[in-house]
């Protein structure tokens, strides 16, 4: 079944202009962009959007680097996109992740890990509606 995901180049991952090869390597492996913009996110916004990490040690200095710079972000769609994507990218720690990932080769740390795939089919309904309205979803 075709399902929707969403992704988000990271604030390092764009500084460093890799938004280019990124999004050809997602084209290539037949993900559909059907929604697309570039953001900055305002801290209130991050905290919202990472809430489910609330507590954890990291998230203080995520929710600060995610508001740090513009971020790029896409509705994909394909049949099983939500795990899809997740094998895709590879694992969030970019030194575990396979070999030719966008994290293998793009990231620099399980936090600068380039880019963010949504986790489960619930939360990527959820985080599409965050970003998107109904009329920018073609
Ligand atoms: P992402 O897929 O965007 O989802 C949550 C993010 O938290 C993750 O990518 C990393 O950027 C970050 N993260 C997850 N685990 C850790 C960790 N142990 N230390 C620092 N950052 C983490």
């Amino acid at each position: 079944m075709k399902q929707r995901t969403l992704t988000i180049i990271k604030p390092e991952c764009v500084e460093e202009k890799h938004i280019g090869e990124v999004i050809q390597r997602i084209e290539k492996a037949g993900f559909e962009i059907v929604g697309m913009k570039m953001v900055q996110l305002q801290e209130k916004e991050a905290k919202i959007f990472y809430q489910v990490h609330e507590g954890k040690p990291f998230y203080e200095e995520l929710v600060q680097y995610m508001s740090s710079g513009r971020v790029v972000v896409m509705v994909l769609e394909k049949e099983n996109a939500v795990q899809g994507f997740r094998d895709f990218i590879g694992a969030t720690d970019p030194q575990k992740a396979a070999e030719g990932t966008i994290r293998r080769d793009f990231g620099k740390s399980i936090q600068f890990n380039c880019i963010h795939a949504s986790d489960s089919v619930e939360n990527a309904q959820k985080e599409v509606a965050f970003f998107f309205s109904q009329r920018e979803l073609i």
